[in-house]
């Protein structure tokens, strides 16, 4: 039957703004690392938002964190994200829900892109009820107004971020 042989592999996209990478994109790396063969966190290019951070800062940063998961590849892309996952051969592509918020533009990103390419299947992960509270842009905010975000971010990130925003 196909689809169903052992040699099949997954190939797995986790797309993103990462700006910046917090605790919650980190365990979802780090299980989608687990259930993927290959995993790629794919960084977004926006033209359109002023980042806080460039795509080279985000990838080294998130590169520093995975370092020890062997099957993790940082990468960027522009454009589409199933025609990106299409030249990368990847067969899914991961996403998060935090909350009943997420599921309605998380649901119609999944049958936009199901629609525009079948080949790549969206797989949702919960997100982990410790940091289901999380966001980048809640993040900025708190550190933008001098407040410290070390509890909800990697050290890398919390070092870049008081090195932007000395307090
Ligand atoms: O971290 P974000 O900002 O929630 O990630 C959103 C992302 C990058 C997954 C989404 O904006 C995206 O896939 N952009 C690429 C352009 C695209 O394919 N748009 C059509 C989606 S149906």
């Amino acid at each position: 039957m196909p689809g169903t042989s052992a040699d099949r592999r997954l190939v797995a996209i986790y797309p993103g703004s990462f700006d910046p990478l917090t605790n919650g994109h980190l365990d979802m790396i780090a299980r989608g690392s687990r259930l993927a063969d290959h995993l790629i966190v794919a960084i977004l290019k926006n033209m359109q938002k002023q980042p806080l951070f460039s795509v080279e800062e985000r990838a080294e940063m998130i590169r520093d964190v995975t370092s020890n998961c062997s099957n993790v590849e940082i990468d960027s892309f522009e454009g589409l994200l199933v025609e990106y996952a299409a030249r990368k051969g990847a067969n899914a592509i991961l996403r998060g829900i935090r909350a009943v918020s997420d599921y309605e533009s998380e649901l119609q990103m999944a049958l936009l892109n199901r629609r525009m390419r079948p080949e790549a299947e969206t797989i949702f992960l919960m997100a982990a009820e410790e940091y289901s509270f999380l966001s980048s842009r809640m993040i900025k905010e708190i550190v933008t107004l001098g407040g410290d975000v070390s509890q909800f971010v990697p050290p890398v990130v919390s070092n870049r971020l008081r090195a932007k925003f000395p307090r």
